[in-house]
């Protein structure tokens, strides 16, 4: 138990192995914690409980540290079972199950469905309600669909921390709890991952949010998320970035992803790629079968252009560029341009098949897709080069 503020305590539990979370959708390159706290009031409050394969380890340590028996509340910011997985077994193992359990409408509904049982004591609160607790007072705040519908902060007036769960966290374990005290260059990587990944869609919901928190005016000295880093020096740079982050984000280059299967589209694709630098036009350059989906999406969000290339196989795109246009779909980026590209032996589906896809995601697409049959010969390498440049002029618009 690591005291972060007067009376609150971080008691989490570190998961440096995880390598992928919701289920393998999500790739976690340095790990992940599921953070929860103690504030040591007038009352014991416990704030959050961790992903249920670690729920014993975390009740032992939290019965060896603060005992079953002072926890006087519980607070469930959310309930995605990382965070509530462990609630069932620990309310088996607290002296009473009666124990009062504060959390929004949306967040009973989903505690009652996803636990089966019905001895639970569930407050509901909603934004603005507030519970003195001693020295402190408990301000919650919702945020629903940010990311799911139960979602909620808590705010601790009196010790200016702010407890938003999901909400400006990472998957990372660094060398320490506090944002500085580690390295800030992998943070804002995994920081901005975890946006991109998880919160995209969400965007429009997520600007209005931060514009009503600051209206609110909240005295906000440290921001604890539940999982990664605690934002402690200068709390409002991540709030000013998810701000940001929230207005059809992209940072003006290109990114060009594409698959082969005998090079002839990783040609095209090179050819694209230095049409794009004759105008001027930053890029980066990946392939999509050998590349993690997840740091994919992330370049993906930079970009403000997003050219796709794969050949043409069985009337369409390979998989892996199958599966990534479906993710972009979901994602519902916006503000990009993007464009379809493949080579083909006889009928040549897949530039377009990229290209209406992009479109549908919300993409504005400035040009005819380009194929080219079989390997690319002198004339069709030329075509490329003009397809970059042309992208490379749309995208400066
Ligand atoms: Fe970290 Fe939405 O759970």
């Amino acid at each position: 138990m690591v005291e972060i503020r007067e009376n609150i305590y971080w008691l989490g539990m570190k998961d440096w192995g995880l390598r992928h979370f919701h289920g393998h959708e999500l790739s976690t390159h340095r790990g992940s914690s599921y953070n929860t706290y103690i504030i040591k009031d007038q009352k014991t409050v416990l704030v959050d409980t961790v992903w249920d394969p670690y729920k014993e380890d975390f009740v032992r340590i939290l019965d060896r540290d603060v005992g079953l028996e002072s926890i006087d509340m519980i607070i469930i910011n959310h309930t995605e079972p990382d965070h509530a997985g462990s609630l069932g077994y620990l309310l088996d193992k607290l002296p009473s199950a009666d124990i009062p359990i504060y959390c929004t409408k949306n967040g009973a509904d989903i505690i009652r469905n996803y636990f089966r049982r019905d001895d639970i004591n569930l407050q509901i609160v909603k934004t603005g309600d507030t519970i003195n607790i001693g020295k402190y007072d408990l301000v919650f705040v919702e945020m629903q669909m940010i990311h799911w519908p139960d979602s909620m902060l808590t705010y601790v007036k009196g010790a200016g921390t702010v407890f938003s769960n999901d909400a400006f966290g990472q998957h990372y374990v660094g060398l320490s709890l506090f944002n500085d005290e580690v390295d800030n260059c992998e943070l804002y990587q995994d920081a901005i991952k975890y946006y991109a990944n998880i919160l995209t869609p969400f965007s429009s919901l997520i600007k209005k949010k931060i514009e009503q928190i600051r209206a609110l005016e909240l005295d906000i000295e440290m921001i604890a998320p539940s999982h990664g880093i605690i934002w402690r020096r200068d709390p409002m740079q991540i709030i000013d970035k998810y701000y940001e982050w929230s207005q059809d984000y992209n940072e003006g280059h290109a990114v060009i992803i594409y698959d082969t299967m005998y090079d002839a589209t990783r040609t095209m694709a090179e050819s694209i790629a230095a049409g794009l630098e004759s105008q001027g036009m930053a890029y980066k350059l990946f392939n999509v079968s050998i590349t993690d989906q997840s740091d994919l999406i992330t370049e993906i969000f930079k970009a403000k252009g997003v050219i796709i290339g794969s050949c043409t196989v069985n009337n369409s795109v390979l998989r892996f560029t199958s599966g990534l246009l479906e993710e972009i779909k979901g994602h519902k980026f916006k503000g990009k341009l993007g464009a379809g590209f493949g080579s083909y032996g006889w009928s040549g589906e897949a530039p377009k098949v990229i290209s209406a896809s992009l479109e549908k995601s919300g993409l504005k697409i400035p040009l005819e897709p380009l194929g080219v049959k079989f390997r690319p010969g002198d004339s069709d390498i030329e075509r490329c080069i003009q397809f970059g440049e042309s992208f490379a002029a749309a995208v400066k618009e």
